[in-house]
């Protein structure tokens, strides 16, 4: 899955980013990219080699990955603008200053989502964005959608409709939401603006 999220970086820098209106993030010294979820950290370095100025800050509640994603960054010759905290998503406390941050929800419990997207939108720079993941299968086949279930549970998240979310969205005080296409290895991506 680390190794995955290096194509899903790939993604969000040429994918996401224009339709957000991101495009002037690898010119700014000044622009902050924020990983909930960093796990291995294959995303944050690989954010960090396409836009070179910016600051990566990854956060993970499982200790024991960030001594992998410590390696991954090191490797990748950007420690120096890639911070890796261990901690739950809802213990940031940082001012408001991320251009775009990433929140794989379809790893998290239900009941973490409501407090995971409004802890996000306070450290969202005015204008900022988030990126949010879901997974829920919807096949004419119930098995599928079993199967699917199954596997989002396994990985400790939850199978929350793109429906769903965008109710949650508004709950946490976003001011807009849009759908973005989805991928393979992520399911459906939604952005909503802080
Ligand atoms: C699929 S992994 C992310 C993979 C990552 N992009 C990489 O490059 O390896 C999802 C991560 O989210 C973390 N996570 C789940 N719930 C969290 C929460 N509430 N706060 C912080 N991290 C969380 C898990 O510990 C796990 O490492």
């Amino acid at each position: 899955q680390g190794r995955g999220s290096r194509q899903v970086a790939d993604w969000i820098v040429d994918e996401a980013a224009p339709v957000l209106g991101l495009t002037g993030i690898a010119e700014r010294t000044d622009a902050a990219f924020l990983d909930v979820g960093v796990g291995t950290g294959q995303l944050a370095a690989r954010i960090a080699e396409r836009w070179p100025r910016a600051r990566v800050v990854g956060v993970d509640r499982m200790e024991r990955v960030l001594g992998l994603a410590r390696t991954v960054i090191d490797k990748a010759g950007c420690a120096d603008r890639v911070e890796l905290r261990h901690g739950d998503v809802t213990d940031l406390a940082d001012d408001a200053i991320y251009d775009l941050a990433w929140l794989p929800l379809s790893f998290m419990s239900p009941d973490a989502i409501p407090k995971a997207l409004e802890a996000v939108r306070r450290v969202l720079r005015p204008g900022g964005w988030v990126i949010a993941t879901t997974f829920a299968a919807d096949s004419e086949l119930p098995i599928v959608n079993a199967m699917s279930d199954l596997v989002t549970a396994v990985n400790g998240g939850s199978s929350l409709t793109q429906e769903d979310l965008l109710v949650e969205i508004r709950a946490a005080g976003y001011s807009e939401s849009v759908a973005l296409p989805s991928t393979p290895l992520t399911g459906a991506l939604t952005a909503a603006r802080g």
